[in-house]
């Protein structure tokens, strides 16, 4: 018996990286998965894990409704959403364009909002999960760069986290009476493709040869490796499941100690 087993969830931003982690680990946990992402590798990781994709862009009013519709056309009921796609990009703070500003906070804030709040609406209307006294769970990806907002070099990146994070404890407050949670995860500095995306553009504005930025980045991690992917996961699993049933409003720092540890 997995710990999810026939717990039904969307994952948002599941092609590579985090998403594609949490959607190995919640399948292998006997979760049933829609996987959503505007990236057609979606497809790869779904036919993997013989479960369901769905091409999305999460900015776009249709794709969000087509996304969320799916598990409702296949199980007629949604149990938990992972809410992650995100972007990112390095520039200086007194370079950002409106432009820039716009693109990040789209997909990072608008977006999240309006997945959340589309399923949120959905899940009111479903009875509780089997064996459980909830109705949902929603999770969201924000980021240590939600506290820090230390680099300068990811103003609008790291506002938009802070307003996951604000927004995550609004929706917890707003759906704790209908018996749906609402929690985030905040990782540190994970191996993923953003990485590599990071790693470019800070060493281009700062003159860095490729992978010294990372290099810079993980020697500060107390724990003393770099963050992978399935160490979100881990946690992502908690969120889903049952033991964190009685968590709403939470933040939790997934990142080796690297928020307090420099
Ligand atoms: N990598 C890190 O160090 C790190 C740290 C903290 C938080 N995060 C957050 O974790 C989440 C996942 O990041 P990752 O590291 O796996 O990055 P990633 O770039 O590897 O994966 C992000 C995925 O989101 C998808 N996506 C982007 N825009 C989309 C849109 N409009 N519609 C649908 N899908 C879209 C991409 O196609 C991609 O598959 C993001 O929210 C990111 O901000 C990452």
């Amino acid at each position: 018996m997995g710990r999810l087993d026939g717990r039904t969830v969307l994952i948002t931003g599941a092609a590579r990286g985090i998403g594609a982690a949490c959607a190995r680990r919640l399948a292998a946990d006997g979760a049933r998965l829609v996987l959503a992402d505007l990236d057609p590798g979606v497809e790869k990781v779904a036919a993997e894990l013989e479960q369901l994709a769905v091409r999305a862009d999460v900015t776009r009013r249709q794709d969000i409704e087509r996304m969320v519709d799916e598990p409702y056309r296949r199980w007629g009921r949604l149990d938990v959403l992972f809410n992650n796609a995100g972007v990112i990009r390095l520039q200086p703070m007194l370079d950002v364009t409106e432009e820039e500003w716009d693109r990040v906070m789209t997909v990072n804030l608008r977006a999240v909002f309006f997945v959340l709040q589309a399923v949120s609406r959905r899940m009111l209307q479903q009875g509780l999960m089997p064996g459980s006294e909830l109705r949902g769970k929603l999770i969201q990806t924000a980021s240590i760069a939600s506290y820090r907002g230390g680099n300068h070099l990811l103003t609008p990146y790291s506002a938009s986290k802070a307003g996951v994070v604000s927004l995550t404890r609004s929706a917890a407050q707003a759906l704790a009476g209908e018996r749906i949670t609402s929690n985030c995860v905040c990782p540190g500095a994970v191996e993923t493709a953003m990485w590599e995306q990071i790693d470019q553009e800070w060493g281009a504005l700062e003159g860095l040869g490729a992978g010294e930025a990372w290099k810079r980045r993980i020697r500060g991690i107390p724990l003393g490796r770099p963050e992978r992917p399935e160490d979100v996961a881990n946690v992502v699993a908690f969120l889903a499941g049952p033991d964190s049933d009685y968590m709403t409003g939470q933040a939790l720092n997934v990142d080796g100690g690297l928020v307090m540890g420099n």
